[in-house]
């Protein structure tokens, strides 16, 4: 107890530096914190630890591996595996660590450790599953954050790492009939509109499609669940980004997509990794979390033929990117 007090002083100003957005300073006061002992207090410190993943994670991408190498070799860690086994020993019965594995998975991701950070993020969930995520819950959420929702830069990062995904996948000629499902304020419009013949908007939230509306680059937006908005509609494409969390079961939003793709159309979607079947996050939102093979599975059985799945940092978490297809040629 004495000694985890001796080394809030030095969480202090690291954490003040973060504040100021000195988060170079901020990573270098934690590094000294951690005092290269293996018998320093500082190691085992949930909060210096969350916060200096938490800068590694925000990090320009050339500056990730370097910044991982010395905060490894700062704790005397060894390897990023031996980090992983120490710090998970310490911490996975800790009720406060939600924040830390989150970030340290998320780290795994950038490090190019997948079968880490899935591992990682498990920390993050738990079995036991709410029936559902109240519609009137998700509403509530959206109209709360609506004003700043395009000032946060992981909504921004989120929408970016997912167009990477997307857009080497598809064919650029601008000819497509495109669903953006659970479309929010439309973030992703700017990058689909240059591929689309038509581009259809459908969210719950009637505050978000305000914001989505003015952009004026919809040719239609609906507010309504996308299970139900889908029927009947015609789609060369439908993409839903940072949304299947709201979905305990995905197989209804999955045999919606199917019904109105065309042969040859794709499902483009996010979802947080769980290490197999359905999970929720103990911490942070509430996010169903679904493993690979849950979805490669379900997918499978509605008929559709995956193109490529891939692992990337989203909303500061791991989370799977997926693309699958409806067989057949495009007409
Ligand atoms: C994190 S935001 C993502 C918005 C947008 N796709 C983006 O990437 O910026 C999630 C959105 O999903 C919407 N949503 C959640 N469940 C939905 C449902 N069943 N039907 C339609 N929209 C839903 C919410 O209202 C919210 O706007």
């Amino acid at each position: 107890m004495e000694e985890s007090q001796d080394i809030r002083p030095d969480f202090a100003t690291a954490a003040g530096m973060c504040l100021d957005g000195r988060y170079v300073d901020a990573f270098e006061a934690c590094i000294k914190a951690f005092g290269g002992e293996p018998d320093s207090p500082a190691l085992l410190d949930l909060g210096l630890q969350t916060l200096v993943l938490r800068i590694m994670v925000a990090a320009p991408e050339a500056h990730v591996e370097a910044l991982a190498g010395r905060w490894i070799a700062g704790c005397r860690f060894g390897n990023p595996d031996i980090a992983e086994v120490i710090l998970t020993d310490a911490f996975r019965d800790d009720p406060q660590a939600y924040d830390f594995f989150g970030n340290f998975a998320a780290l795994s991701v950038r490090l190019g450790r997948g079968d880490s950070a899935v591992r990682l993020f498990s920390h993050c969930l738990g079995p036991e599953l709410p029936a559902r995520i109240e519609r009137h819950a998700i509403e509530e959420k959206y109209r709360d954050g609506l004003d700043t929702y395009d000032e946060v830069f992981l909504h921004d990062m989120a929408v970016d790492r997912f167009l990477a995904f997307l857009s080497p996948r598809l064919e650029p000629d601008g000819n497509l009939d495109i669903v953006d499902a659970c479309c929010g304020t439309g973030l992703a419009a700017p990058h689909l509109r240059p591929l689309a013949r038509t581009l259809a908007g459908i969210d719950l939230s009637a505050s978000m499609l305000e914001r989505a509306r003015r952009r004026d680059l919809y040719d239609s937006l609906t507010v309504g669940d996308v299970v139900a908005e889908l029927e009947g509609r015609v789609a060369d494409l439908v993409v839903c980004c940072g949304a299947a969390n709201y979905f305990r079961d995905l197989a209804p939003l999955g045999r919606a997509v199917f019904q109105c793709l065309r042969p040859g159309g794709l499902f483009a979607f996010s979802d947080f990794p769980a290490p197999d079947g359905v999970m929720i996050t103990t911490g942070g939102s509430l996010r169903y979390c679904r493993g690979r093979r849950t979805v490669r599975d379900m997918m499978s059985r509605i008929g559709m033929e995956e193109v490529g799945c891939d692992l990337g940092v989203m909303y500061g978490l791991p989370c799977y990117l997926w693309m699958f297809r409806r067989p057949g040629a495009a007409p």
